[in-house]
């Protein structure tokens, strides 16, 4: 079992695959970064899996793949069947904008996927190619589609931004309900790489805007998902609402997370990471193991989001981190 320096079992590891993206989200990357991590520092497949091993070995028992957009990467389905084959108990999972799922969601689920999030921000061509700066609509919902199709289990994730997507929360958390699959509104986290023109929606917003038409009632967190749940009185839809403002998740934090060039994070609004690059390259395992119970012995105790002296602003964009 792996525990971290505030007694915190973690159980959790999201692994990201790239930091590149075929969208530039007014909310993660409206532009091209001036710089990527050159293709060559990425870590290999087997490479990550490596330390993925250990992790594995040593409790880790839910696996997330994230970007960036995870499904750039070529080869993923090696990737996560690597992965599911050592342990096909393992809850294994993928965040992607859905673009790229039409032709790959298949492959996914025989590699041995199991769930799919999605980020759907509108269902209004002209507002989503807004938000991704890209006409990306018709893609991403073929894509769910086809995961749903293939067996695949789906949530959505949706970005209320003020004054652009607003308008269309009760037609998303409609759309999802109509396919029994969880949408979550995620609060917009200021980052210093988002858009400057965009501003995000109050969780207490949110849920104003659902209770002009349902009444709702608070269900609460599942484990140590970040997710507050709701329950529709009408029709007992549930949905879930992500406010990292608060810092109330923080308290039974399960994660860990690692980039594509082997850093190790132990806190998404934290800017202490250590790399096991250089250890699993040199096939070094116990160096690796040891990195992994230095980082979650200093992992921290809370999100550093909101503290005052620092202003809320992470110069790690989402999109190295994977959200
Ligand atoms: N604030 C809130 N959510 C974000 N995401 C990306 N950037 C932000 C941000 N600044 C979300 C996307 C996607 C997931 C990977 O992270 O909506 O669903
Ligand atoms: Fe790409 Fe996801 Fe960032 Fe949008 S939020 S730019 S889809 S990584």
């Amino acid at each position: 079992m792996l525990i971290d320096g505030h007694g915190r079992e973690v159980n959790y590891l999201r692994v990201s695959v790239t930091e590149r993206c075929n969208f530039r989200c007014q909310y993660c990357m409206p532009e091209t970064p001036f710089s990527w991590a050159p293709k060559e520092n990425l870590l290999s497949f087997d490479e990550l899996f490596k330390f993925i091993k250990i992790a594995i070995d040593q409790g880790v028992n839910k696996i997330r793949i994230t970007g960036g957009e995870p499904l750039l990467r070529e080869n993923l389905d090696y990737f996560i069947k690597l992965i599911h084959d050592y342990k096909p108990s393992i809850d294994l999972a993928l965040t992607t904008n859905g673009f790229l799922l039409p032709e790959s969601a298949q492959r996914l689920k025989d590699a041995g996927l199991k769930r799919l999030n999605i980020s759907l921000d509108s269902l209004k061509p002209a507002v989503a190619a807004q938000i991704a700066q890209k006409n990306v609509l018709a893609k991403v919902l073929s894509g769910i589609e086809k995961a749903l199709e293939v067996g695949l289990k789906v949530k959505i994730n949706m970005v209320p931004l003020k004054g652009i997507n607003d308008s269309e929360i009760l037609d998303i958390l409609e759309y999802a309900r109509q396919r029994d699959i969880r949408v979550r509104f995620i609060e917009y986290m200021e980052n210093s790489h988002a858009s400057s023109e965009i501003q995000g929606m109050h969780g207490r917003e949110i849920l104003e805007l659902v209770k002009k038409r349902y009444t709702i009632h608070k269900i609460g967190r599942q484990e140590s998902s970040p997710s507050f749940n709701y329950e529709i009185e009408e029709n007992g839809y549930i949905f879930g609402l992500i406010d990292p403002h608060k810092h109330d998740f923080c308290e039974d934090c399960n994660r860990i997370r690692l980039t594509a060039e082997g850093h190790l994070i132990p806190c998404l609004y934290f800017d202490e990471a250590q790399s096991i690059a250089e250890a699993v390259k040199s096939n070094d395992i116990d160096k690796a193991a040891a990195i992994l119970g230095n980082v979650l012995e200093n992992k921290p105790k809370e999100n550093r989001w909101g503290n005052d002296e620092d202003e809320n602003d992470s110069n790690r964009a989402f999109y190295q981190t994977g959200g």
